[in-house]
């Protein structure tokens, strides 16, 4: 059983510190998880376990099992059994999905895949998440629906078959539906022994998942990691009680956020006026 150990990991991005001291593990089998308000560091932790390399690790380290993964490249990090659906994929112009996906299965696995044999596991996986075939044939999310963008990324994993996946957001833009569609397919590969670290807003997903433990990131140190029923409470109650039962202070997410959405600043501006 394979064991992520992450140990006292801080990380810059853009010259910033976001992750100050982030320690924790997830073994195959477990589901974790992950929760704290926008923009303190959630997605960032994720990249920073991937090896995207805008994410700068600047002390600590990450394992799995006995395989140091702090200064491999994400392809490694992959093949020893990695695997992170994005919380906002890339569209890619020009690269088909499937052959794009087939690269990602060669690349992960010890042999290549048979034409055959890979088209077969796609027809499958496609089914099994109620997705329409022709996706796989189209430009990598090029022009697909929020929903479908989430749902690819779902396929990789199944395509992919990774020891620990990080789901980042995996629910948003999903209809009820497609939820519990997703749902399923992660509870099947937990019940096939893998482990999941997920971060979501949202109970639903939660509630059909059943996570065995949540941590909560707050200013980018893990303030919370135990029992799941933590979900609920925050669910109902919010990150208040972070502040009055644990006398941390949230630092807000407008002096945090460094990229500028057209919505925050339609709200900024109205705060001003
Ligand atoms: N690629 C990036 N470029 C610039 N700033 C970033 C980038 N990724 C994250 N950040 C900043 O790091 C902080 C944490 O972001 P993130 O990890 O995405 O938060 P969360 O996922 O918890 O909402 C934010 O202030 C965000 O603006
Ligand atoms: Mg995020």
């Amino acid at each position: 059983m394979a064991t992520l150990k992450i140990n006292d990991l801080h990380v810059q991005v853009e010259g910033k510190e976001i992750l100050k001291g982030v320690s924790f593990s997830i073994s195959e089998g477990e589901t974790v998880a992950l929760l704290g308000p926008n923009g303190h560091g959630k997605s960032t932790l994720f990249n920073a376990i991937m090896g995207h390399p805008r994410y700068k690790i600047t002390q600590g380290s990450i394992y799995l099992d006995d395989l140091d993964l702090t200064n491999l490249s994400t392809d490694e990090r992959a093949r020893a059994g990695l695997f992170l659906g994005l919380q906002n994929p890339a569209e890619v112009p020009g690269v088909i999905n499937s052959d794009f996906l087939r690269a990602a299965v060669n690349a992960t696995s010890e042999e290549r895949i048979s034409t055959y044999k890979f088209y077969k596991l796609l027809d499958n996986a496609t089914k099994e998440l109620k997705m329409p075939f022709d996706l796989a044939t189209r430009s990598l999310n090029e022009g697909f629906s929020g929903g479908e963008k989430k749902r690819n990324e779902i396929l990789q994993l199944m395509l992919l078959n990774p020891k620990i996946a990080m789901l980042d957001e995996i629910d948003s833009g999903l209809d009820v539906d497609a939820i519990q569609t997703v749902a399923d397919v992660i509870n099947k590969l937990e019940a096939q022994g893998k482990g999941f670290l997920v971060i979501s807003h949202y109970a639903r997903l939660f509630d059909l998942i059943k996570p065995t433990r949540a941590i909560v990131i707050v200013n980018g140190k893990i303030v919370l990691d135990g029992d799941p029923s933590l979900i609920k409470r925050i669910d109902q109650t919010g990150y208040e009680f972070i502040k009055t039962e644990l006398g941390i202070s949230i630092e807000k997410e407008e002096s945090k956020m460094n990229e500028v959405s057209i919505g925050s600043c339609a709200v900024r501006e109205s705060i001003k006026k």
